[in-house]
């Protein structure tokens, strides 16, 4: 079994979509293990998006991800980190498969109502940043 993190961000919570993502995501198999909400300030933001920083988005990213609250969770199943990703769709959502989660709920590229880990290496990384080991619950 292996484990991912996935963020689901200001637009979706603010449009009242926490619940019906995280319903897909039990729908598509994933065991949440850990989850909770929190607003990100602009330093933890600046770190959590860092290979971002030289990008001409990241200031309008650090903004938008400290907008309103999140929901970090981490996901539990078979293969978890590329099944999230297929899960969760492109990053555009012009772009993105239907019956994903951006195509369902996102709205634009930079306002795209989920994050997901993209390596096993960033999944151990990203978990440890919003949760402790202790929060981790051994299903
Ligand atoms: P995420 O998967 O969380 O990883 C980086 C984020 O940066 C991405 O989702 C989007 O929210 C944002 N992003 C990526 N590319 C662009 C872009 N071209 N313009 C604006 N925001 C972007």
């Amino acid at each position: 079994m292996n484990r991912t993190l996935a963020i689901i961000k200001p637009d979706a919570v603010a449009a009242g979509r926490a619940g019906a993502i995280l319903t897909l995501l039990e729908d598509k198999g994933f065991k949440p293990v850990a989850l909770r909400m929190t607003r990100l300030n602009p330093a933890q933001a600046r770190a959590f998006y860092a290979v971002h920083r030289e990008r001409p988005f990241f200031e309008s990213l650090v903004s938008f991800m400290t907008s309103g609250p999140v929901v970090p969770m981490v996901l539990e199943a078979e293969g978890a980190v590329p099944l999230l990703r297929t899960v969760i769709g492109a990053t555009d959502p012009a772009e993105a498969e239907e019956g994903t989660v951006r195509a369902l709920y996102a709205e634009s590229k930079e306002r795209n109502a989920i994050h997901a880990s993209d390596s096993n290496e960033n999944a151990v990384n990203e978990i440890a940043f919003f949760f402790s080991e202790h929060d981790l619950l051994s299903l």
